[in-house]
């Protein structure tokens, strides 16, 4: 295993201390910031109860490309690499690198490979996207999973891509789908409705995070286009669901808990106060309708893979 370096500038925060992407600007959009390294319990768990979803996408991209022909896989914004230990499990003669601009996450990466005996196939790549994807090197698979829109210019990332892209090669983007649901509508405190309206607080954040992007463009998500325009034919797109019913296990009870606490820190503060005060109950273990002993608490998310090839 490799740990390697294409980081172009210091790191304003240090070493396993959050990144600079995702950060605002000083125009009063604090919020917008992102912690990834703070992030990594949750990223980690979240794909991992979404791990059998990926899996099957990671199997169906082995039917689109001949997996003896993958030879170097990147795993572009990473993450803790849950993700990237699956993809080299479905591509077994490729060099598979989690590429991420966050230390903490990778080391996280390489342990998992190495928990998985994947470590002599897997290695982490250091890089600051987008200015870091020249160094990434050629690939014959590049998988974005929720991470191309971290990147101010979508559509000039996504070129840069495929410029790395061998004859043949796949681009994937993990992009859209449904939001998480955790909740059913009538939830037993405050007014029915409580995740659309967080939903609805997210897409206004989201939409500012996306806006204080370093070189930020207004571009719309016709993804499928987006991979046309950068040179490379759209090879399918489709949606992987996780379904995780009540009664849910302590994991999974945990995961909404962490995903909870988060959004009233954050995107929370956007609602009104009789939902904050749901959110506060929610999250109080004394209450009985609380997170920790609710019955109907459930995971529900869909993921969509959109697909292109090149030459
Ligand atoms: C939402 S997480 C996705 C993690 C993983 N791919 C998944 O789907 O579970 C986004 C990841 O992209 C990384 N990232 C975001 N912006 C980045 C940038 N500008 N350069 C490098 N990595 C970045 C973050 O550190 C984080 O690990």
């Amino acid at each position: 295993m490799t740990q390697q370096s294409a980081r172009h500038h210091d790191h304003p925060h240090g070493e396993g201390h959050g990144d600079r992407h995702g950060h605002g600007h000083g125009h009063g959009h604090h919020d917008t910031h992102l912690d990834w390294s703070e992030m990594a319990p949750l990223l980690e768990r979240q794909a991992e109860i979404a791990s059998p979803a990926y899996a099957e996408a990671a199997a169906w991209l082995g039917t689109l490309a001949p997996v003896q022909g993958i030879r170097r896989v990147l795993d572009v914004g990473s993450g803790p690499g849950v993700v990237t230990a699956l993809l080299a499990e479905a591509f077994p003669v490729a060099e598979t690198v989690a590429v991420d601009g966050a230390p903490a996450l990778l080391a996280r990466a390489l342990a998992r490979a190495e928990a998985r005996g994947l470590g002599a196939r897997v290695s982490t790549l250091h890089a600051e996207l987008p200015e870091g994807i020249a160094g990434l090197g050629e690939a014959d698979l590049i998988w974005a999973g929720n991470s191309l829109h971290h990147m101010g210019d979508q559509r000039a990332a996504l070129a840069e891509f495929a410029g790395l892209l061998n004859p043949g090669g796949l681009m994937v983007l993990v992009e859209g789908g449904l939001p998480t649901r955790h909740l059913p509508w009538h939830i037993g405190i405050g007014r029915p409705g409580l995740e659309a309206r967080l939903d609805a607080v997210h897409a206004e954040w989201f939409g500012e995070m996306r806006a204080e992007l370093p070189g930020s463009k207004d571009e719309p998500d016709d993804w499928r286009a987006l991979l046309a325009d950068a040179g490379l034919t759209p090879a399918g797109t489709r949606t992987f669901l996780t379904d995780v019913p009540a009664p849910v296990s302590p994991v999974v009870r945990e995961l909404a808990l962490a995903h909870y606490e988060r959004l009233r820190e954050g995107v929370g503060t956007r609602v009104d106060a009789d939902d904050q005060a749901t959110l506060d109950r929610l999250l109080d273990p004394s209450d009985e309708r609380s997170l920790h002993h609710r019955t109907d608490l459930f995971h529900l998310t869909a993921r969509t893979v959109h697909t292109a090839r090149k030459g």
